[in-house]
């Protein structure tokens, strides 16, 4: 069967983390990537994770401490788009992802937005290993989600080509705005 976006999404993640690399959950939400981050990273590894809602904070948290991966982790309470300060310029990431949107069941006026989202991809390219990987899960069905994918898509198409493969992923014959994923790889 097809994987779902979300789940291409960790099959993409799975094929390049390696115990001990440094990865980000760009929008941590209730803390599912970030704890599938941190279970490939392991003890030796690194997880930067960031929300700018302090809900998503006490959720991954939890998640974290439950299933006893929280050391591992580093929580932000700021927005990815602080990343480049964030995370020292010297260190090289393996991976990153991003849920684009809002988080489900929470204040659905609090989205992540283009000029911020790029802010964060422009950061993390410059701190992508080769071979690493970033993926974006692009949910677009709501009031400034065309915008955003707007601009995941047109910054995806003008990577040059010698240095990115980049690939998207989606179901074209699905009702209500399935998400759409962007993989991009350094050569
Ligand atoms: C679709 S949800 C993420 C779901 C998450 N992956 C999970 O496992 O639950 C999007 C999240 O992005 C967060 N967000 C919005 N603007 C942000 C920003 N500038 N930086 C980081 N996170 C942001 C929202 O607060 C929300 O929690």
């Amino acid at each position: 069967m097809l994987q779902t976006a979300m789940r291409f999404s960790h099959t993409l993640l799975k094929e390049v983390i390696l115990t001990g690399d440094t990865v980000v959950d760009a929008t941590m939400g209730n803390g599912h990537d970030t704890a599938f981050l941190a279970q490939l990273v392991g003890l030796n590894g690194l997880v930067y994770a960031f929300d700018v809602q302090e809900q998503a904070l006490q959720n991954t948290d939890k998640r974290l401490v439950e299933t006893g991966l929280r050391e591992q982790v580093r929580l932000f309470h700021q927005g990815h788009e602080t990343i480049a300060t964030a995370i020292p310029e010297e260190t090289s990431l393996r991976a990153a992802i991003f849920n684009l949107g809002y988080l489900p069941k929470s204040d659905k006026q609090i989205i992540t937005k283009p000029d911020t989202t790029e802010q964060a991809l422009d950061a993390l390219l410059a701190r992508l290993e080769s071979k690493g990987r970033i993926v974006l899960v692009v949910y677009y069905g709501h009031t400034g989600g065309e915008a955003e994918l707007a601009m995941v898509q047109d910054y995806c198409q003008k990577l040059p080509q010698e240095i990115y493969s980049v690939l998207t992923y989606q179901f074209i014959n699905q009702k209500n705005n399935p998400p759409i994923l962007f993989c991009i790889e350094r050569k």
